[in-house]
């Protein structure tokens, strides 16, 4: 084994929509079991000591389904964050959603400011969820901000480098991705951590979302351990610095 466990998880949580269309269901019922899996792998990270994890719940690009699907995902967004934000409060865990929440109802914003603030000093665990998030407008809101700080006299132009766009960027101050994990069998970003997903490790299963359990992420855990993180260097120079 060449590494420690990842400090950092992120999952984009696809397959729900098969999930469902397999057992002849609506493709919400598969949302909704998708919610089961969340519960049992938030819990699996508390256990792993993983410090951060984040997870996909809703591209930008998501708006482009269905009117339907998208309404009833927002629906249940708000009652599994109703449901749930006390359980994972008392658990320790740190709630923040990240991505433009301009765009959701004004009752939900609330909801989320809300869950913000009752969790902020927890520490056992940050559970990052991105809805309406994309790697792009990250990316693009944080150039905003710097630009800005330009335009106000605050910094000059050579004062922009990757630690400072990275202090605006959503996850700022967190550590990167160690393992990213997605289900469902498509091997691709679809527009999710792009400036952060730069070094981390990719594993990517077949198995759909609803069915993803605590010994598959074991496995993923696994597999990331027995790889060797290069950053560049040679094989030679890592295992120098391990053995030192
Ligand atoms: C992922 O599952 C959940 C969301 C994107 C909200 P999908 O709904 O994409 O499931 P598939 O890919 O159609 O099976
Ligand atoms: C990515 O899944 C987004 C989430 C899981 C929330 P999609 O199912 O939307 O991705 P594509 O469209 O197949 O790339
Ligand atoms: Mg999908």
């Amino acid at each position: 084994m060449h590494n420690p466990g990842p400090r950092h998880v992120a999952i984009i949580m696809d397959g729900n929509g098969r999930w469902a269309k397999k057992r002849f269901m609506p493709r919400f019922a598969g949302h909704k079991a998708g919610v089961e899996a969340v519960r049992d792998i938030v819990k699996a990270c508390a256990e792993r000591k993983v410090e951060v994890l984040t997870l996909f719940a809703f591209s930008s690009e998501n708006w482009r389904r269905p009117e339907e699907e998208v309404s009833l995902l927002m629906k249940l967004f708000m009652s599994a964050l109703d449901r749930e934000v006390k359980r994972l409060h008392k658990n320790g865990v740190r709630l923040r959603i990240i991505g433009d929440l301009s765009a959701f109802p004004e009752k939900l914003q609330q909801q989320i400011h809300q869950s913000h603030q009752l969790t902020k000093d927890n520490s056992l665990l940050q559970l990052n969820i991105a809805a309406n998030y994309g790697g792009r407008w990250d990316i693009v809101q944080a150039s905003k901000k710097m630009a800005q700080a330009a335009v106000d006299g605050e910094i000059s132009v050579d004062d922009i480098d990757e630690q400072l766009l990275e202090s605006h960027l959503s996850l700022a101050g967190l550590p990167e991705p160690d393992l990213f994990i997605r289900t469902g069998g498509e091997e691709r970003i679809s527009n999710f951590l792009l400036w952060q997903l730069a070094y981390t490790e990719f594993f990517f299963t077949k198995t759909l979302w609803p069915d993803f359990n605590v010994k598959l992420f074991d496995e993923a855990i696994d597999s990331f351990k027995s790889r060797q993180r290069r950053f560049g260097r040679t094989g030679e120079q890592v295992e120098v610095e391990q053995d030192a």
